[in-house]
């Protein structure tokens, strides 16, 4: 039995290639849901954008300080998984729930498969690099989904042994739905927009929406870049912005502010873009897979990749820099390669599981 432990959007996202492989394969799987993302613009919507399976458990451990979710993942974890003892736990990425997830499977001398391994800012001062040094540090399998991310790990004493090459997911998510998105959404038109007419925004890392001069720095930057382009910029806003841009009184003016939508109406959005302005992991890997320009409002990635085949430039949250590296990232052609793989890393990971008798 795989248990396949996820609690936020872009682990929903990222975990349904593998979902469905392991449906495609008809092996036994079950779905730990911890709750961290609990909101149903943030969670539901994904399973019914997706078409997957209800969660066989959910922890409902929602929102909290670090340490209040941590401890609530990894005490909820270890209760079911020490009655359940899967063949493997899976996790992806770098959240809290990654890091609590495998430390209790760990704990529990179980096997951990870590998907999206090796991915590093060297920035300690990101709650999700803490999370993916340990992740990546307890777990018997790392699923890494470039030959940096490999080399990263290799750098840090990783046995070769246990790393394996796969591609992103986040790959097959796209190419999984993107027609489908194409064909059944309709929020091009409900937004009133047009192909290529439009700057497309997201922001909620913590070191940025969390600061009032960093969050007053990318509102102030993104206005910029839509009246250099004379052009409308949609921004579907992270919950934890929509608190901040309260708590600290922030104009939103001249932005388009709309409440996060589904990944369908999402991947429509993002490849109908003019330019993508983020400091979202997610979002940068889709922008360089859609050929649309990014600019990453952050100052360092944990997608180097992205940066290195021209898809995709840092401005840190200066409202000046901003302006500047969209109009300069605006100017580039299209067309880079997608250094993140082939869209069968669901089915690589499962194959690989299946192998070592964890199904
Ligand atoms: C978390 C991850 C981050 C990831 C992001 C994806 C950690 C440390 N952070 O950040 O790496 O990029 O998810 O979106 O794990 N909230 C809601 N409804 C929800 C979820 C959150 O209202 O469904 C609000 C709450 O006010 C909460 C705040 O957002 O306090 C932050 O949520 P949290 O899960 O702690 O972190 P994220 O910022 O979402
Ligand atoms: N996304 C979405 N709706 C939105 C904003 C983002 O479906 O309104 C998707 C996006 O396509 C990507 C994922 O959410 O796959 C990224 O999640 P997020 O930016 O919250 O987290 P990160 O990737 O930075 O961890």
């Amino acid at each position: 039995m795989i248990t396949i432990v996820l609690g936020t959007r872009p682990e929903i996202i990222k975990m349904s290639p593998v979902i469905r492989a392991c449906m495609r394969e008809d092996l036994p799987f079950s779905i730990l849901h911890t709750g961290q993302h609990h909101s149903y613009a943030m969670d539901r919507l994904f399973f019914e954008d997706l078409a997957l399976p209800e969660a066989d458990i959910n922890l409902d451990v929602g929102s909290g300080t670090h340490g209040e979710q941590t401890g609530k993942i990894l005490t909820g974890v270890e209760k079911v998984l020490s009655e359940t003892r899967p063949g493997v736990t899976l996790v992806q990425g770098d959240t809290n729930t990654v890091m609590a997830a495998a430390l209790a499977a760990t704990k529990l001398h179980l096997r951990v498969g870590h998907v999206e391994a090796g991915l590093r800012s060297f920035d300690r001062r990101m709650p999700e690099e803490i999370n993916r040094v340990v992740t990546d540090h307890i777990a018997d399998y790392l699923f890494a989904p470039t030959r940096i991310a490999e080399e990263n790990l290799l750098h840090e004493g990783i046995s070769q042994a246990s790393i394996v090459l796969t591609g992103n997911t986040i790959v097959d998510a796209v190419f999984e739905n993107l027609a489908i998105a194409q064909e059944r959404s309709d929020v091009m038109t409900r937004l009133d927009l047009h192909k290529s007419g439009y700057i497309l925004v997201t922001a909620h890392r913590a070191e940025n929406v969390d600061d009032p001069s960093r969050l007053a720095g990318i509102f102030e930057g993104v206005r910029g870049v839509g009246e250099e382009f004379g052009l409308p910029v949609i921004y579907p806003v992270h919950p934890r912005t929509d608190k901040m841009i309260q708590t600290f009184g922030l104009s939103t003016a001249g932005i388009t502010c709309i409440p996060p939508i589904g990944f369908l109406d999402f991947l429509v959005l993002e490849a109908g873009a003019h330019l993508i302005l983020t400091d979202s992991g997610g979002v940068q890997e889709e922008a360089c897979i859609l050929h649309v320009p990014c600019v990453t409002m952050r100052d360092s990635t944990e997608r180097p990749e992205t940066i290195c085949v021209g898809a995709n430039l840092l401005a840190g949250t200066d409202a000046a820099q901003i302006t500047a590296t969209a109009k300069e990232m605006s100017l580039r052609s299209r067309d880079w390669e997608n250094p993140f793989g082939d869209s069968r890393a669901g089915a690589r990971i499962v194959e690989f599981l299946t192998a070592r008798g964890c199904g």
